[in-house]
């Protein structure tokens, strides 16, 4: 184990800076913060070196709020443990507020267009126990999304093509799809997934990759994907003309 660690982080203040700057410190493995994760980390240099801005709440990986670059991967501060030098920087693709706090308002209002609730004219009462396995396989760990936008920040659909003004993103396409495979959801959510740009999806598998919630990100999409071809629902010509996102 590191005797000490080095961190760079890349600092910016949108109010004052031209233009993002990195700072490295040196931390000791300090035994009152063990295991050093990344949060630990950037608590220790707020404490003896310089203030650094930085977001978290739960400390235990499940509210989403710290999540950052970690050697240029989208990763939770609170879950990462340090192995020897990093660099920490704001999560790709989001506008800096402050060093590692970023603006999330359009993801999150990504989500929102999702629009996930039930879609159904079955009173309560009377929609049917969903059954267990079915819960527990498929609709259980979709509900467990922390909206940590890592699977944004890794998307090449969004970040290498651009494709933010016609895409939800792979976040919110779970929402969708946890509404698809239920039975008891009466919207068409296959259409709502093309409508959403569910064809500009590139298939990397960086959603799947860096989700904490380990969802299979990309493989939802490709199902959702190929049931669209199958339907004829995929649009033809170049993606640049498919409809935008509202
Ligand atoms: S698989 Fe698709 S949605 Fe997922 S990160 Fe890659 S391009 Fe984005
Ligand atoms: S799908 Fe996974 S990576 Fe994306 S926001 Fe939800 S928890 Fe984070
Ligand atoms: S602080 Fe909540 S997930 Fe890291």
């Amino acid at each position: 184990m590191a005797n000490t660690y080095k961190i760079t982080i890349t600092h910016y203040d949108s109010s004052v800076d031209l233009e993002p700057y990195t700072k490295t410190y040196e931390i000791p493995d300090d035994p009152d913060f063990a295991p050093m994760t990344a949060l630990k980390a950037l608590h220790w240099i707020n404490r003896y070196h310089e203030p650094v801005a930085y977001d978290y709440n739960c400390r235990r990986g499940t509210c989403g709020r710290c999540a950052i670059m970690i050697d240029d991967e989208p990763r939770l501060a609170c879950m990462f443990t340090l192995t020897g030098n990093h660099s920490f920087a704001p999560l790709s693709g989001f506008p800096v507020i402050r060093d590692l706090v970023v603006n999330k308002q359009e993801a999150y209002a990504k989500f929102v267009v999702s629009n996930h609730t039930i879609k159904t004219l079955a009173p309560d009462g009377v929609l049917k126990q969903i059954e267990s396995e079915f819960w527990r396989e498929k609709l259980y760990p979709l509900n467990a999304c922390r909206e940590c936008m890592c699977c944004y920040a890794g998307c090449q659909a969004l970040n290498i093509f651009n494709k933010w003004g016609r895409f939800a993103g792979p976040g919110a396409m779970q929402e969708i799809y946890l509404r698809h495979i239920d039975g008891q959801d009466r919207s068409n959510r296959l259409e709502q997934a093309v409508f959403s740009g569910v064809f500009e999806c590139v298939q990397c598998g960086n959603c799947t990759q860096y989700c904490p919630s380990l969802i299979s990100c990309s493989e939802n999409i490709k199902e959702m994907m190929d049931e669209a071809e199958r339907a004829g629902m995929k649009p033809q010509g170049k993606a640049s003309n498919y409809w935008p996102l509202l």
